[in-house]
C-alpha cells in the first residue's frame, strides 16, 4: 500500500537512523536464561550446547529452538513423561536416537526444522517410529533426500501434519507415505521434485492440504486426490493441468497454479467446490482449454452463449469467488466466459495484453460494436464486484462493459491508455465514438465506489466525468500534466472520501477542486502547486499530503478550519519561508502529526536563500518592521554570523558587502513571498 508520506526525502531521513542503530548495536546482549512456568519452559536462543538438566517434572511444552544442540543422547535426557510439545528448530542436531524419543510417550508435536539430520548415518527409521502419539512432525530444511524420508516415516500411524519443505527430495516414489496413512496436511514445498510416481499419495486417504510449491514439476499425469481441499502447485514448470471427468466430485477449494507455464485455462470438470483459483504468472493466451490461439476466441455473441454453457470448466466453477489471471498474455476478455461462475466476486486480469475489449462482442450482422449501440443481455450479467485490469493496453471500455457488471464496486484501470468521456458526450463511447480518440464513460455506474485511473496519460478531464457514480475513492495519480477543472469532479461533492492526485506535475490552474463535503484523504504530493486549491477548505480532511510542491506557506485560516479533523500532514520538499511559519505553530498546537517534519526545510530569502530545518527554530533572525536600532542589531548579528563562516576573505575582497533584509518585509501577510534582498 501507500507509504505515509509521498515525495519526501525518505532515504535521506532514514539514513541517520540506520547509522545510529549500527553504531549502537555493538554490545551483544547476553543470551537470556530460560523462562519457566510449571508446564512451560522456553530456552529459545539461550546459547545451549546440551539439553538443560533441571526441568520441572510436569513440563508439557519445551522450546529449545535456536540453540547449539548437536546430539540428543539418552544419558543426558531427564525424564519428561508429560512432554507434549518439543521445539528443537534451528539447532545443529545430526542424530536423535530412538530410545530417547521412546522416553517421550506423550509427545504430540516434534519440531526439528533447520537442523542437520541428513548427516545422520544411523538408521532414521527406528528414530521416529518410537513416537507413539506423534501428530505434528517438522523435518523441514534438513537436507533430507527421498530415501531418508521413506525410512523415517514408517510406523507413524498417528501422524497428521508433516513438514518436509526445504529439503532435497527429487522424486516421490510409490508408497513413500505408506507409513503415515493418517496425514491430513503435507508440505513438500521448496524441494527439487520432478517426478511423482503413480501411487505416491495413494495411502493418504485423509489428505486435505498439500503443498508442492517451489518444485520442478513439468506435468502431473493423473490427479486423483479427490478429497484434497487445498493444493498449492505454485512455482513449478507445469504446462498443463487438469483432470479427467467422471468418478465422483473433487472437494478442492483452493488451487494455486501461479508461477507455472500454463498455456491455457486448466480443465477442471467437476470442481464444484473450488473457491479460489490462482493462475497468475503463467503464459495463458486463451481461456479456451482446447485452443492456444487467442484469435479463435473472438466468437460471435450467439456462439459465445452456447460456448460458455457447454464449456465444462467455466460452467462447473459455480462457487469460484476469486480468480487471479494476472501476469498472463490474454488479448481478449470474453466476459461471457465468466458468466457461468455465478459466485465470482474478485477477478484480476491485470498485466495482460488486453487492448480492444470491444472485439469480443460481434453482432450477427458483423457490424460489431462499431457505432456503440450494442447492448448487453440483461440475463447474462456477471456477479463480479472487484476487478483489476491494471497494466494492460486498454484504450476504451464500451458502455455495455459496465452494463455487464452491474454489481461492480471497485475497478483498477491503472497503467492503461483510457480517456474518460464527460457526461455531456452522451452515450457514444468506447469503440463507437465517432471521434478519433475513443473515450470511456465513467458516469452513471450504479455501484462503483473505487476507481483507479493511475498512469493513463490523462491530460484533461471533461465536465462531470464521474457524475451519478457513487465514488468513494478516486486515484488520478501519475498522469503528468493532468488538469482537473472544477467541473470535472462535479457530482462527487457529497460522496468522495479519498482522492489521489500524486505526481501529476499540476500547477495551480490545473488543480481546481470543488467543495467536497466528505473528503477525508487527499494526496497532492509531487505537483507544482504554490497555492492550495481553495475548494479544499470546506473538506473535513484527516490526511493531507502536500509534499514535493512549491508551497511557500500553508494558509493559516484553512488550517484553523481543519485542525478539528486533520490528523496527519506530509509537507517535506516545499520551499517554505522560514520567516512565515505561523501556520506551523498552529498545526503543532493542534496536535497534527507531521511524519516528515524532520526532513522538511525552509528558506531564508533574506540571507542568500540559505535553508534551515523546519523543525528547529530558524538559526537566523527574521526581518522586523523598520526600526533604526533593530537594523543595527541585525547588521551586527549577521556580520558575526557571516564572518564566523568561511566567507571572511570573500567579504574583504568585495569591500564589506553585507546582505541585509529589506526593512519593510511584511511578516504578517501569509502566503506572500518576501523576496527582495538589499545590499547595504
Ligand atoms: C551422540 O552421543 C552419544 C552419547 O554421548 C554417542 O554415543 C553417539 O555416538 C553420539 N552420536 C553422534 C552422531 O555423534
Ligand atoms: C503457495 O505456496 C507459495 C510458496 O510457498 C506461497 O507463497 C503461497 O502463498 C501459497 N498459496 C496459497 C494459496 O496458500
Ligand atoms: C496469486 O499468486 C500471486 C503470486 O504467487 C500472488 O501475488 C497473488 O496475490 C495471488 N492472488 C490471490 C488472489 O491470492
Ligand atoms: C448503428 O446501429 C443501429 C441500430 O442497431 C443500426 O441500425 C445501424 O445500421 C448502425 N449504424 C452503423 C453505421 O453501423
Ligand atoms: C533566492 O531565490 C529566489 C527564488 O527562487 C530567486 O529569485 C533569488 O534570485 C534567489 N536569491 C539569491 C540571492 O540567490
Amino acid at each position: 500500500m501507500r507509504s505515509v508520506c509521498g515525495a519526501g526525502c525518505l532515504l535521506f531521513c532514514l539514513l541517520p537512523a540506520i547509522l545510529r542503530t549500527q553504531a549502537g548495536g555493538e554490545a551483544k546482549p547476553r543470551p537470556p536464561p530460560c523462562q519457566q512456568s510449571p508446564t512451560e519452559v522456553s530456552c529459545r536462543a539461550a546459547g545451549l550446547h546440551s539439553f538443560p538438566k533441571d526441568l520441572p517434572q510436569g513440563v508439557k511444552h519445551l522450546d529449545l529452538s535456536h540453540n547449539l544442540l548437536q546430539n540428543l543422547s539418552e544419558s543426558r535426557l531427564p525424564a519428561l513423561g508429560q512432554l507434549e510439545h518439543l521445539d528443537l528448530r534451528s539447532n545443529r542436531l545430526e542424530a536423535i536416537s530412538g530410545s530417547v524419543l521412546a522416553q517421550l510417550p506423550r509427545l504430540h508435536s516434534l519440531l526439528l526444522g533447520s537442523n542437520r539430520l541428513h548427516q545422520n548415518r544411523q538408521d532414521n527409521a527406528v528414530t521416529f517410529s518410537a513416537l507413539q502419539s506423534i501428530e505434528v512432525l517438522d523435518l523441514s530444511a534438513n537436507g533430507l533426500e527421498s530415501h531418508m524420508v521413506r525410512g523415517s516415516l514408517s510406523g507413524l500411524t498417528t501422524l497428521q501434519v508433516l513438514h518436509l519443505q526445504g529439503n532435497r527430495l527429487r522424486q516421490l516414489p510409490a508408497g513413500i507415505f505408506q507409513g503415515s496413512p493418517r496425514l491430513s496436511e503435507l508440505d513438500l514445498s521448496n524441494n527439487y521434485i520432478m517426478d511423482i510416481e503413480e501411487g505416491a499419495f495413494e495411502a493418504l486417504r485423509e489428505l486435505v492440504v498439500l503443498s508442492l510449491a517451489l518444485n520442478s514439476l513439468h506435468c502431473l499425469s493423473s490427479f486423483n486426490l479427490r478429497q484434497l481441499q487445498v493444493l498449492n502447485l505454485s512455482h513449478n514448470a507445469l504446462e498443463l493441468f487438469g483432470w479427467e471427468e467422471g468418478g465422483g466430485p473433487y472437494l478442492l477449494r483452493v488451487l494455486d497454479l501461479s508461477h507455472n507455464r500454463l498455456l491455457s485455462f486448466p480443465q477442471l470438470p467437476a470442481a464444484h467446490r473450488l473457491v479460489h483459483l490462482n493462475l497468475s504468472h503463467n503464459s495463458i493466451t486463451s481461456l479456451d482449454p482446447s485452443s492456444h490461439h487467442p484469435a479463435q476466441f473472438a466468437l460471435r455473441y450467439e456462439e459465445m452463449v452456447s460456448f460458455s454453457t457447454s464449456l465444462g470448466t467455466a460452467a462447473s466453477l459455480a462457487r469460484l469467488a476469486e480468480l487471479d489471471l494476472s501476469y498472463n498474455c490474454l488479448q481478449l476478455l470474453p466476459l461471457l466466459f465468466f458468466r457461468a461462475m455465478h459466485s465470482l466476486f474478485t477477478l484480476s486480469v491485470a498485466m495482460n495484453c488486453l487492448q480492444d475489449i470491444t472485439m469480443e462482442l460481434l453482432t450477427r450482422d458483423g457490424d460489431g460494436d462499431r457505432n456503440g449501440t450494442a447492448v448487453w443481455q440483461e440475463n447474462a450479467v456477471l456477479s463480479v464486484r472487484s476487478m483489476d485490469l491494471h497494466g494492460n493496453a486498454i484504450r476504451a471500455l464500451p458502455r455495455w462493459f459496465f452494463d455487464a457488471l452491474p454489481q461492480l464496486e471497485a475497478i483498477d484501470l491503472g497503467s492503461n491508455s483510457l480517456q474518460p468521456c464527460g457526461s455531456d458526450t452522451g452515450e457514444i463511447s468506447g469503440g463507437g465514438s465517432p471521434r478519433a480518440e475513443p473515450c470511456t464513460a465513467f458516469h452513471t455506474i450504479p455501484h462503483l465506489q473505487h476507481l483507479s485511473l493511475r498512469r493513463n496519460s490523462l491530460t484533461q478531464l471533461l465536465p462531470r466525468t464521474f457524475s451519478r457514480t457513487p465514488l468513494l475513492s478516486l486515484d488520478l495519480s501519475e498522469n503528468q500534466g493532468l488538469a482537473v477543472p472544477r467541473v470535472a469532479l462535479e457530482g462527487l461533492e457529497h460522496s468522495l472520501q479519498q482522492l489521489w492526485l500524486r505526481g501529476n506535475r499540476m500547477d495551480n490552474s490545473g488543480a481546481e477542486i470543488p467543495c467536497l463535503d466528505e473528503l477525508r484523504v487527499l494526496d497532492l504530493s509531487g505537483n507544482r502547486l504554490s497555492l492550495l486549491p481553495t475548494g479544499l477548505f470546506c473538506s473535513p480532511l484527516q490526511t493531507l499530503d502536500v509534499s514535493g510542491n512549491q508551497l511557500p506557506a500553508l494558509p493559516k485560516q484553512a488550517l484553523v478550519g481543519w485542525t478539528r479533523s486533520l490528523q496527519t500532514l506530509c509537507l517535506a520538499g516545499n520551499p517554505f519561508h522560514c520567516c512565515e511559519l505561523g501556520w506551523l505553530d498552529a498545526l503543532q498546537a493542534a496536535g497534527v502529526q507531521l511524519p516528515d517534519l524532520h526532513c522538511a526545510r525552509c528558506i531564508h530569502h533574506s540571507i542568500a536563500n540559505r535553508t534551515a530545518p523546519l523543525s528547529s527554530h530558524p538559526p537566523w533572525p527574521c526581518p522586523q518592521p523598520w526600526d533604526g536600532s533593530s537594523v543595527l542589531v541585525l547588521a551586527a548579528l549577521l556580520g558575526v554570523l557571516l564572518c564566523a563562516g568561511c566567507r571572511v576573505c570573500w567579504l574583504r575582497g568585495h569591500g564589506m558587502g553585507i546582505l541585509l533584509p529589506q526593512p519593510q518585509t511584511d511578516r504578517v501577510a501569509e502566503g506572500r513571498p518576501a523576496q527582495s534582498n538589499t545590499e547595504v
